[in-house]
């Protein structure tokens, strides 16, 4: 279990999140939207310690983030898989070696050669060749570096997993197959997700519940069937495409008639 308690952050006294109070339960998959710059990411990276609160905490299964020491800290980071908003790999390394990174997860335990083998299921699995391992990022479109940040997420086994923006950036194609890892992840190992996206589509293909940040706080937390009937007008401006396309007879279907 993920929670946010009261969690405080601004930068240069600029507050960014102000109060966030978040549950995210036990195997669930929660999808965040919210406006650009609203603090997602900020959000994110709090969870794993990248940053630290300037009020409130969040615990992830019941550790304090705020107040843990390293050992505590590097405990938590090897259950948590984290897909960077801009893939974050590091570019003098191989594919291979980037995921090996994760797979052996810093013990010096395993070669990278004994990890060649998982590490094609893991390309598999997002959809890449095996002839990507010997590349280098750069060599990379940006949708295949995104994939393989996803796939170097996954490398460990985590329990939990924050995707920031996991579908931007990818064809049609590949953005289902990441949807689709997102729910079998869920469902079949019963990874705990948290889904940054402003894809719609994605947020309500994978979303058990789906909840919106808006100034600094959680708006509206429900689940989709609900966010889409929710009174509020700040919710409606975020899924009302959604809506159109769901709803007969809604705005789409009067914009196609017959
Ligand atoms: N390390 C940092 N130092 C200073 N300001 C930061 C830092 N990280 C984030 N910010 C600021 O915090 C705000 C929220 O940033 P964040 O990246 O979380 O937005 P976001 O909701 O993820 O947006 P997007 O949807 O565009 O990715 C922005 O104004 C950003 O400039
Ligand atoms: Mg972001």
């Amino acid at each position: 279990m993920i929670e946010f308690r009261g969690l405080y952050k601004g930068f240069g006294g600029r507050p960014v999140l102000r109060g966030i109070d978040l549950v995210v339960r036990e195997g669930e998959t929660l999808a965040l939207l919210g406006p650009s710059g609203t603090g997602k990411s900020v959000l994110l990276k709090h969870v794993v310690g990248l940053l630290e609160p300037d009020a409130g905490d969040v615990l992830v299964d019941g550790v304090s983030i705020a107040r843990a020491t390293d050992e505590e800290l590097r405990r938590v980071r090897r259950r948590v898989g984290y897909v960077f908003q801009n893939a974050a790999l590091f570019d003098s390394l191989t594919v291979a070696e980037n995921l090996w990174l994760a797979q052996d997860d810093g013990r010096g335990s395993r070669s990278v050669a004994s990890c060649r083998a998982e590490a094609i299921e893991l390309l598999r699995r997002v959809n890449l060749e095996p002839a990507v391992l010997d590349q280098r990022p750069g060599e990379l479109s940006g949708g295949m570096r995104k994939r393989v940040g996803v796939a170097r997420a996954i490398a460990s086994r985590p329990a939990y997993l924050l995707w920031d923006e996991p579908t931007t950036g990818l064809d049609p194609v590949n953005a289902d197959t990441v949807d689709e890892l997102i729910v079998e992840l869920g469902q079949e190992l019963g990874v705990t997700s948290i889904v940054v996206t402003h894809d719609l589509d994605t947020a309500f293909e994978v979303g058990d519940r789906i909840a919106l940040l808006y100034e600094g706080r959680i708006r509206a937390c429900d689940t989709p069937p609900r966010i889409l009937e929710s009174p509020d007008p700040i919710v409606q401006r975020f899924v009302r495409r959604r809506r159109a396309a769901d709803v007969p007879g809604g705005p789409s279907a009067a914009a196609f008639p017959g």
